[in-house]
């Protein structure tokens, strides 16, 4: 008899183990939901809200990546309501996050502004500029902050504190003069940091960004001549949905 728990996603039963959360779930069976704040390598936090998910008899849509599964649980991860949400979410993040692609995407490919294009979230309500203060003394050579591409994910701080186990940055301010700064507002040469590059790696939006090539006016986007192997094994990421190449022995997805 098989007596693993299971929960029900669009209409789906998917078993589940403990532990387990439903957006681990829906990415282990291909369903996409969207994500900013969440990296499968650290702490669920549900900062973004761009998971959420309705749950049957929850009153209020739930993140998927801070939920865990429970027996018997019924999800859907696509109906009107989460649709009209995304939408909304993602039509105020954009309210003070630069949606012009010389500006939004100086650096790393923008993931908010492809998925308020994927869901064609309305961008016509206005601009404000942002209130969230850049480093006052910034010497440090190789990493750039821009405090108008952050969305507040706190991937970057979670990365340095779960991962590198630095803690060099740090969530700083209050309400919308939040922003991600170091102790007293430190050089980050005058800090903990080791300059591993963890933050521009993670985050999901470019404001973390390698200073002197932006500095210098260089685009990141290289054209890549890739091998004749690596050309068959195109897959999209699961999580970022950034093109990535399987390796020999790897799922292809
Ligand atoms: S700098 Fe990037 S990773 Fe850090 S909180 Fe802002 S958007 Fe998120
Ligand atoms: S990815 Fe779930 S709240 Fe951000």
């Amino acid at each position: 008899m098989n007596d693993k728990a299971t929960i029900k996603l669009n209409g789906r039963e998917y078993e589940f183990s403990p532990g387990e959360t439903v957006l681990d779930v829906a990415a282990r069976h291909d369903i996409y939901i969207p994500t900013l704040c969440h990296d499968p390598r650290l702490d669920p936090v549900g900062a973004c809200r761009t998971c959420l998910v309705e749950i049957d008899g929850w009153g209020r849509l739930a993140p998927a990546c801070a939920t865990p599964a429970a027996a018997g649980m019924e999800i859907l991860s696509e109906n009107e309501r989460i649709d009209r949400h995304r939408k909304t979410l993602l039509a105020l993040y954009m309210t003070d996050h630069p949606s012009d692609l010389e500006r939004a995407e100086r650096g790393a490919p923008n993931e908010l502004l492809q998925m308020a294009g994927d869901y064609q979230a309305p961008l016509d309500w206005g601009y404000m500029e942002s209130k969230r203060p850049a480093q006052p003394d910034d010497r440090n050579p190789y990493v750039l902050f821009d405090p108008d591409l952050c969305i507040l994910c706190g991937r970057c701080v979670r990365y340095c504190d779960e991962i590198e186990g630095v803690t060099a940055i740090t969530l700083a301010g209050r309400a919308s003069e939040t922003t991600i700064s170091t102790v007293d507002g430190l050089s980050l040469m005058d800090t903990s940091c080791e300059l591993c590059g963890g933050c521009i790696d993670v985050c999901p939006t470019g404001a973390m960004g390698e200073k002197m090539p932006l500095l210098r006016g260089e685009n990141h986007r290289r054209t890549v001549q890739l091998p004749a192997w690596a050309a068959d094994r195109l897959v999209a990421c699961r999580w970022t949905g950034r093109p990535g190449v399987a390796l020999p022995g790897e799922n292809q997805r």
